[in-house]
C-alpha cells in the first residue's frame, strides 16, 4: 500500500523532471546570462579613461553636499540638480546651461581635493588603471577663485587618491573656447610653476561657432613649445565643425582630437587622421530621456574604417551612462557590439594615451594577455598601424 503510494508521488516528479531537462532555456533566459557575462567581462576589463572632465564628475548628491557646505541657495537638495539635468536641452548647448551652474558650487581648495579624491575612487571601482582628466581653471578663476587654490586642491586630491587607490592619473589644463585669446595667455602664465604636474593642454566649452579652434593658433603654439601635449574638443554636430577638426590638425597641431565623430563625413580627412596616427576619443553618453547611447553608428563605422576611435565617458556625473564600466555595457548590449570589438575599442584607447612609449608597451601587453584570458585574441599587427 505504502508502496503503491510512493509510486503514484515519485512517477509524475520523475517524469516532470525529465521534461525540464529536455526543456532549451527560455531566450529571455539566454539573454540574462549573456548579459550577465558581459557584465563582468566589460567591468573587469582594465581600462584607460582618456577624456573625462573633473568638473563634471560630480554626482548630483556631491553637488548638492558642496552647494549646502558653501551656502548656496539652490541645487540644495538631489532633486533639484537630478530635475536641471532632466529637463536640459539636447546638445551642447543645453549641456553647458548646467554644467556651469553645477560647476559654481565648486568653492575651496578642500571641494577639489574631495572631488578628485572621490573621482578617483570610482576609476579603481571602474577598473581604470590609467586616467588623463580634464579640468578648466578658468570657469573657476573667472569666479574669483585663485588658481593656485584650484591647482593646489587637485594635486593634493590626485596624490592622495593615488595612493589610497593606486590609479596613475595625469592632467588636461583645458581652454574655455569663449574666453579671449589674452585670458588663455594668462592660464599658461598661471600654470608655469605646475607645468611639471601638468601634461596636456586643451579646449572645450562653448559655444563652438564663433571660437573655431584657429583662434587659439598663438596659444597653441606657445604651449607646444613649452612641452604640453595637444587636444582639442570639436563637439558631434556644431556648425562647421568638419573645418574645426581640419584646423585642428593643420593650424594646432593636435596630438588627439576630442570627439570630432562628424570627421566619418570627409574621407580626405580620414586619411590624414590616419597618416598622422591621430586618436579620436568618442564618448557615447546618454541622458535619462535617451533611448540609447548617442553615436553608436558613427563610432561603429569610425571602427570599421579603422580609425583609431575609442570610448569615454566625458561628465560622468552629469549624464545616466555614468562612469566608464556602464557607459562600455551600455554601448556594448545597445549596439550589439563583440567582445573582440570592446577590445578593440579599449586597445585604441591605451594607444591613444599620452603614457611614455615604454610604458605604453608594457599596459598594452598587459591589456592583451587579459584580453587572451577572455578568448579575444588580437595579434601582433593592430599596433604597428598608428605610433607604436
Ligand atoms: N565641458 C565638459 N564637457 C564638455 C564637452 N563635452 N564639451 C565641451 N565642453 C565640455
Ligand atoms: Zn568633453
Amino acid at each position: 500500500m505504502i508502496k503503491t503510494h510512493f509510486k503514484l508521488i515519485l512517477i509524475p516528479i520523475l517524469l516532470f523532471s525529465l521534461m525540464a531537462c529536455d526543456q532549451q532555456p527560455t531566450a529571455d533566459a539566454v539573454q540574462t546570462n549573456y548579459s550577465k557575462k558581459m557584465w563582468s567581462f566589460i567591468s573587469e576589463m582594465p581600462k584607460v579613461e582618456l577624456h573625462i572632465h573633473l568638473e563634471g564628475t560630480m554626482y548630483p548628491e556631491t553637488v548638492s553636499i558642496l552647494a549646502n557646505r558653501n551656502g548656496f541657495d539652490y541645487f540644495k537638495t538631489v532633486k533639484e540638480v537630478q530635475q536641471s539635468l532632466d529637463s536640459r536641452p539636447p546638445g551642447l548647448f543645453g549641456f553647458l546651461q548646467h554644467h556651469e551652474k553645477q560647476v559654481s558650487v565648486l568653492q575651496t581648495q578642500e571641494d577639489f581635493y574631495t572631488v578628485v579624491y572621490d573621482f578617483l575612487k570610482n576609476c579603481k571601482d571602474n577598473n581604470i588603471v590609467y586616467v588623463e582628466f580634464f579640468f578648466d581653471p578658468q570657469i573657476h578663476t573667472s569666479r574669483g577663485i585663485a588658481f593656485n587654490d584650484v591647482l593646489d586642491g587637485i594635486l593634493a586630491g590626485r596624490e592622495a587618491g593615488e595612493k589610497d587607490f593606486g590609479v596613475k592619473s595625469e592632467l588636461i589644463m583645458s581652454i574655455n573656447r569663449e574666453k579671449t585669446v589674452e585670458s588663455a595667455f594668462k592660464m599658461l602664465k598661471d600654470a608655469e610653476p605646475y607645468k611639471n604636474q601638468i601634461l596636456g593642454l586643451g579646449l572645450d566649452n562653448g559655444p563652438e561657432e564663433g571660437n573655431p579652434p584657429a583662434k587659439f593658433e598663438a596659444v597653441y603654439a606657445l604651449a607646444k613649445n613649452q612641452g604640453y601635449y595637444l587636444t582639442a574638443h570639436n563637439d558631434v554636430d556644431e556648425k562647421d565643425t568638419v573645418e574645426h577638426i581640419w584646423q585642428s590638425i593643420n593650424i594646432l597641431h593636435l596630438d588627439r582630437l576630442d570627439h570630432s565623430l562628424n570627421a566619418m563625413e570627409d574621407f580626405d580627412l580620414l586619411r590624414e587622421i590616419n597618416r598622422r596616427g591621430l586618436c579620436l576619443t568618442g564618448s557615447p553618453v546618454q541622458r535619462t530621456t535617451d533611448p540609447e547611447p548617442q553615436e553608436i553608428e558613427r563610432i561603429r563605422f569610425l571602427l570599421q574604417h579603422n580609425i583609431c576611435v575609442s570610448l569615454h565617458s566625458d561628465d560622468p556625473g552629469e549624464f545616466a551612462s555614468g562612469y566608464l564600466s556602464q557607459l562600455l555595457f551600455n554601448f556594448q548590449q545597445s549596439g550589439k557590439f563583440t567582445k573582440r570589438d570592446m577590445v578593440l575599442l579599449m586597445l585604441n584607447a591605451y594607444e591613444a594615451a599620452w603614457l611614455p612609449i615604454n610604458e605604453k608597451k608594457m599596459y598594452i601587453d598587459e591589456f592583451k594577455t587579459w584580453a587572451e584570458t577572455q578568448g579575444v585574441n588580437i595579434g601582433e599587427h593592430y599596433f604597428n598601424k598608428h605610433k607604436l
